[in-house]
């Protein structure tokens, strides 16, 4: 049997008659590295919100480090590191003052705590700005600050939502880093995120939230196979064009919203060529061609038959 850190069963929480979590189930392995995967609004951080007992859920359980959050929020807090999609990182104090502050918060004891912001500054690679404000820190520099103030602590488990939403591709590649450093520590994260790409890369288990409801369980592979892989994606000026070119393009799968068409393939130079001229063939153009590789909207689309909001806003 493995060891749960965190257990979930028919959560449920309404804010007045808008259902933001319409039970939810899940199971998290001790020592592993969980993805609640979702667009905006599909009820993420009132998940970690609950589970990190800042707020009360209106039904279900949840038991977090063996703890229940409604009945014993007192040792689950005392288990739990969060770093919240709003950071805590407070502006007007320099990154060793607010990692000394999370000391001087916690039962650590102050003869360790200068170790332990040291070891913080030097792990995050935050030395040399240590004495500086954090309002004059970048976005990743603040993240980074933000979850090592969370480690303060040693917590077993941590909840981070949307760590790297805003990041650029090199601070997002630091921060994958850092939170697969903390699972080799034996560390159980839970992480929310808006990318697939991050799930895929990080997590052990991913589950798809939409409007408040666990759409897919699985391992990264799992979800993968239910979606369309890499496809280009043509986009025609008209509906007759549309038609004409469904009718040349057989394996491909119709939009007709978008007046588009996916036609399945790697996104090559040779079989866009081959595509192309296919087209050409049939005195057909298109007005647009894009190359797709699967992301969240994807994930969605094959899920809910809907796009997320982003996708659905381009
Ligand atoms: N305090 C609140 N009062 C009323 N509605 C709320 C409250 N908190 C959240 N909601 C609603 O609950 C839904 C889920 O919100 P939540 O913040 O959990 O989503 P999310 O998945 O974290 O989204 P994002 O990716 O934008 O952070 C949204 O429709 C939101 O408007
Ligand atoms: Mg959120």
């Amino acid at each position: 049997m493995t060891n749960s850190a965190l257990t979930v069963s028919g959560l449920r929480k309404a804010y007045k008659d808008k259902v933001v979590l319409d039970g939810i189930d899940l199971d998290v392995p001790a020592g592993t590295i969980f993805s609640l995967l979702g667009p905006n609004g599909a009820g993420k951080t009132t998940t970690v919100n609950v589970l990190t007992t800042l707020i009360k859920a209106d039904g279900g359980t949840a038991r977090v480090a063996g703890h229940d959050v409604a009945t014993d929020a007192k040792a689950v807090r005392a288990a739990i590191g969060v770093t919240g999609q709003f950071a805590a990182v407070d502006e007007l104090l320099t990154g060793r003052e607010n990692l000394q502050l999370m000391v001087d918060l916690s039962p650590v004891p102050a003869t360790d705590g200068k170790r332990i912001v040291d070891d913080l500054l030097e792990r995050f690679e935050l030395v040399e700005s240590a004495g500086k404000p954090a309002s004059t820190y970048s976005g990743g520099m603040r993240r980074k600050l933000d979850l090592a103030m969370t480690l303060v602590g040693s917590p077993q488990i941590i909840f981070l939502d949307e760590p790297t939403t805003g990041l650029d591709p090199r601070s997002r590649r630091t921060m994958w880093t850092i939170i697969r450093d903390l699972v080799a520590d034996g560390v159980t994260v839970f992480l929310t995120t808006q990318y697939l790409e991050e799930a895929d890369q990080l997590a052990d288990r991913i589950a798809v939230l939409d409007q408040g409801r666990i759409v897919a369980q699985g391992t990264a592979d799992e979800l993968k196979r239910q979606i369309p892989g890499t496809h280009v994606r043509l986009r025609f000026a008209t509906a007759d064009q549309l038609d004409a070119a469904a009718r040349v393009l057989a394996d491909a799968t119709r939009d007709d919203d978008g007046l588009s068409l996916r036609v399945p393939g790697d996104g090559g130079t040779r079989s866009l060529r081959l595509l192309l001229d296919r087209l050409d063939e049939y005195a057909l153009a298109a007005e647009e061609l894009s190359v797709h590789t699967p992301d969240l909207d994807d994930v969605f689309l094959a899920l809910t038959g809907r796009q997320t909001e982003t996708e659905v806003a381009r």
